[in-house]
């Protein structure tokens, strides 16, 4: 049981959920009656509270703003059959946040904020969780600092909010990639593993410029050979050669620990599938392609669950995969919703009753 925390709540006047179309969802646009807000000031959190969905009032000199201090989450919720509201996974998430926020050099949010804050909104706005397949309700816990400065240094102030926005699929179909060689996204030592705004503030320019030529996204390496294989796009990423699953390894602090990389690892290990976290370079999988043994390539994340690759690149070679192909994304894809949807046993405890 968590500790109590006081927590003001003023309810809206007017629901918003009269005017969307739940069945029929972009990712993302749309957001529920209610957020949450809490401020940071001489070392404690103050005035949490549960208020109307609405703007935020900021000075232009907001160091957020100017020096990118500003950490952000991804979390699902879902409903079951009898319409119980769960979130899937929100301990890990918060894990995660903290980490993010101790290598950003930001305060730690305590549970009862995250984990409990969050809980109470979506019981507040459980009528917009989304029924329909590949529909979900998005939860984005962020924080920022508030300082009103231009030293560059740690602000003393920080906002913490969670908004709530009901969400279709982030991709609605496979994703064309190629393999990164001029743009890097993340170096040893640096922030790879934080999900900081930067981190995608900068990998902007390398998915516009894939944009234009016809791709999705780019598949990072290495900062220095440019030949290991880091993210996909904003996923984690997946290559099954020989019936065995490899994944790029954390231990060098380049990737993020995704939540749903982990579920898709428990997973393939309950399918007998044999996993492997460890560096994994382009060679290896080129030379796979060629031979036949590369099977599957497949992105994972909060937004897309489990993202089907279709076209991979690398210089001029390149790897073409189909519907016949993606047998074992789709089958952990169905096994992963089936949990969330509640048509499935819960045997890790995944699901986080509202
Ligand atoms: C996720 O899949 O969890 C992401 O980080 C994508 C999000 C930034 C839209």
């Amino acid at each position: 049981m968590i500790a109590a925390m006081d927590i003001q709540v003023t309810k809206t006047e007017r629901s918003k959920l009269q005017d969307i179309d739940l069945e029929n969802l972009p990712f993302g646009k749309y957001f529920t009656d209610h957020m949450l807000e809490a401020e940071y000031e001489n070392g404690k959190w103050t005035n949490v509270e549960i208020k109307p969905y609405q703007p935020l009032l900021l000075e232009p000199s907001l160091a957020a703003l100017h020096y990118g201090q500003a950490i952000f989450e991804g979390i699902k919720a879902y409903k079951d059959e009898e319409g119980n509201a769960f979130i899937f996974r929100p301990y890990d998430n918060f894990r995660r946040f903290n980490i993010s926020a101790e290598r950003m050099d930001m305060p730690e949010v305590p549970e009862e904020i995250f984990i409990e804050g969050m809980r109470r909104l979506i019981e507040l706005d459980k009528k917009w969780i989304p029924a329909k397949k590949e529909h979900s309700l998005y939860i984005r816990p962020f924080m920022f600092s508030t300082d009103t400065m231009l030293g560059v240094r740690p602000s003393s102030k920080y906002k913490f909010l969670i908004i709530l926005s009901p969400t279709g699929p982030y991709f609605p179909k496979p994703m064309n990639i190629y393999v990164e060689e001029r743009y890097t996204r993340a170096a040893p030592g640096g922030v790879g593993f934080a999900k900081n705004a930067g981190n995608y503030g900068g990998s902007m320019l390398a998915a516009t410029e894939a944009q234009k030529q016809g791709y999705d996204q780019v598949l990072w390496t290495d900062a220095s050979e440019h030949k290991w294989l880091q993210e996909v796009g904003m996923m984690n990423v997946f290559f099954i050669i020989d019936h065995t699953a490899i994944t790029p390894s954390l231990e060098e602090e380049t990737i993020l620990n995704g939540v749903t990389r982990n579920s898709v690892i428990t997973i393939l290990k309950e399918m007998d599938i044999p996993v492997e976290e460890r560096r994994i370079n382009i060679d290896e999988v080129i030379k796979a392609h060629k031979e036949g043994r590369l099977q599957e390539v497949f992105g994972t994340g909060t937004a897309a669950t489990v993202a089907m690759i279709q076209k991979l690149k690398y210089r001029d070679y390149v790897m073409e995969f189909g519907e016949k192909d993606w047998t074992l994304s789709a089958e952990i894809k169905k096994k992963l919703n089936g949990i969330r949807q509640g048509k499935s046993p819960d045997t890790h405890h995944w699901m986080f009753p509202v």
